[in-house]
């Protein structure tokens, strides 16, 4: 990473906060002080776009956010291949890859969208900030599958969430970007089982979703595929709560998930264990225990 020396310049408020920090009279007052860049994420004068193609927005900043809290795990993982489903703007595709790491560093970035505008916009994006990725306009991840299948390292969602009447879904144009259909969640079920194909052994997700979504129970859900959780971020507005869910496969949920083949219950440990992630939540504690989406 590069290091960089500066004057601390009080008047900045980054750079004052880094500086009273440590709070010790005994810091040197003038002399340099060592101030390492934040890690570089896309400019949004740089993002490009059009009337059709989400801007980006809370969300997508949540999930930059997330991916830039868990960037020292990410960058130890040496991923080889990250991608991005409904990418969008380019937004977060651009800044995973500024903050991991160009091509010549042996990652290789990939990208769909079922919205051709943003094929377009979010390959401008990536130009205009130096870095690429394949860009390919697809309904979730057809006919990346074969060529992907348990390859990808990374995968960044964040998917349209919203809940909508059922036939705003996957319709032209802008609406796609957020329409979720029943509690937001037509694209979300279809995005899980895909993602648990295109993972690697060792493939982490990185997913945004909104309360009404029941997170609590797409981590159920995930478990049973053999995959463990954890919020990475959380925001919450007045209108919304949005969490991204950061899950990884682990040998122990796998092998608690093999056990339990064929029963649709989620141990009373288990539950506990994911209801303390998402205590606001607790009233799902009867409607999370079991499962109809599995
Ligand atoms: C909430 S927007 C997120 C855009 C961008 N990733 C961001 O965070 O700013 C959801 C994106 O998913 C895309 N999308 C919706 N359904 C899709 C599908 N079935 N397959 C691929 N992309 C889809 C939309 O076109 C939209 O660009």
């Amino acid at each position: 990473m590069e290091e960089h020396h500066i004057k601390l310049d009080l008047a900045n408020p980054y750079l004052s906060s880094l500086g009273t920090k440590g709070g010790s009279k005994s810091e040197p007052k003038n002399g340099p002080v060592p101030f390492k860049m934040p890690p570089k994420t896309a400019q949004i004068r740089l993002v490009s776009s059009h009337p059709e193609v989400y801007e980006p927005c809370d969300d997508s900043f949540a999930l930059v956010d997330a991916l830039l809290a868990d960037r020292t795990n990410l960058l130890a993982h040496d991923p080889t291949i990250c991608m991005e489903v409904g990418c969008g703007s380019g937004y977060v595709i651009t800044s995973l890859a500024l903050m991991l790491g160009r091509e010549d560093s042996g990652i290789h970035y990939f990208a769909t969208d079922i919205n051709p505008h943003a094929v377009r916009v979010t390959c401008e994006t990536l130009d205009a900030h130096g870095v690429h990725a394949e860009v390919i306009c697809a309904d979730i991840a057809t006919g990346l599958e074969s060529r992907l299948e348990g390859l990808v390292d990374v995968l960044v969602v964040n998917p349209p969430y919203v809940p909508t009447p059922e036939d705003e879904v996957g319709c032209e144009g802008i609406a796609s970007a957020w329409a979720g259909g029943e509690n937001g969640r037509v694209v979300i079920d279809r995005i899980l089982p895909i993602a648990d194909k295109l993972l690697s052994e060792n493939g982490w997700l990185y997913m945004v979703t909104l309360a009404a979504n029941n997170p609590l129970q797409i981590c159920v859900l995930m478990r049973q595929k053999g995959y463990a959780s954890r919020i990475v971020v959380q925001r919450s507005t007045e209108e919304e709560s949005l969490h991204v869910i950061k899950f990884w496969r682990d040998a122990e949920v796998l092998r608690e998930a093999k056990e339990q083949v064929g029963t649709s219950k989620t141990t009373p440990a288990v539950m506990e264990y994911l209801l303390s992630q998402f205590p606001r939540m607790s009233f799902w504690r009867t409607g999370g225990n079991s499962s109809s989406n599995s």
